[in-house]
C-alpha cells in the first residue's frame, strides 16, 4: 500500500477513520472467480483511496470490514451496495473514530471463515490502542452471532 498517495498521516498512526462492517450474501451461481475478480478490483482502488480491511467469504455468505477516510468508505459502500454479485446486505456497524488502522498493510485481504479468528487474535495482539481493543472485541463477538460457515 502507498500511504504517499493518501492525505492523511503515515502507517501507525492514529488518524481519524470511518469503518463499516456488513455481512451479505452471494448471487446464487457466482463462483470463485467472481470473488477473485471483487479482491482484483479491490487491490486497484483501495489503495489508491486510502480504504484497507478484510472479506471474509464462506458458504453464500461475505463478510467484509472497511475502513478509511469517510469520503472514500462511503463511496465504495455505494458502489457495493448496488453490486448484483451479492444481496441481502446488513451493515452491523458504522462509525468513525480517531485510532490506528486495524490492517493498514491489507488493502483487501480473502479470508477464509476458519481463519477469521485467528486473524482478529493477531490483530488483538498487535493492537495498542484501548479503541482499537474494544473495536476488535466487537467484531469477534459479530463474527461469533454471524455464524459463519
Ligand atoms: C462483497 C463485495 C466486496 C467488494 N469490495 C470492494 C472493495 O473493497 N473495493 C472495491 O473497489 N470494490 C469492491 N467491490 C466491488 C464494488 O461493488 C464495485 O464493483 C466497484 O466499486 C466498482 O464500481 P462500479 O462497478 O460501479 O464501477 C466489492 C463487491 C462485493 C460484491
Amino acid at each position: 500500500m502507498n500511504q504517499d498517495l493518501y492525505d492523511e498521516p503515515s502507517e501507525g498512526s492514529e488518524t481519524l477513520l470511518h469503518n463499516v462492517v456488513y455481512c451479505s450474501r452471494i448471487t446464487t451461481g457466482l463462483a470463485e472467480a467472481d470473488v477473485q475478480a471483487i479482491i482484483a478490483t479491490a487491490r486497484r482502488w483501495n489503495p489508491a483511496h486510502g480504504v484497507t480491511g478484510l472479506l471474509v467469504y464462506g458458504g453464500d455468505i461475505f463478510f467484509q470490514w472497511l475502513e478509511g477516510p469517510k469520503k472514500s468508505v462511503e463511496q465504495l459502500m455505494h458502489n457495493i451496495r448496488k453490486d448484483k454479485r451479492h444481496n441481502t446486505l446488513v451493515e452491523l456497524s458504522v462509525n468513525e473514530e480517531v485510532r490506528e488502522r486495524m490492517f493498514p498493510t491489507w488493502d483487501m485481504e480473502l479470508v477464509q471463515p476458519d481463519d477469521i479468528r485467528e486473524v482478529l487474535q493477531d490483530a488483538l495482539r498487535d493492537a495498542k490502542a484501548a479503541v482499537n481493543t474494544k473495536a476488535l472485541r466487537e467484531l469477534m463477538q459479530r463474527v461469533e452471532e454471524a455464524e459463519l460457515p
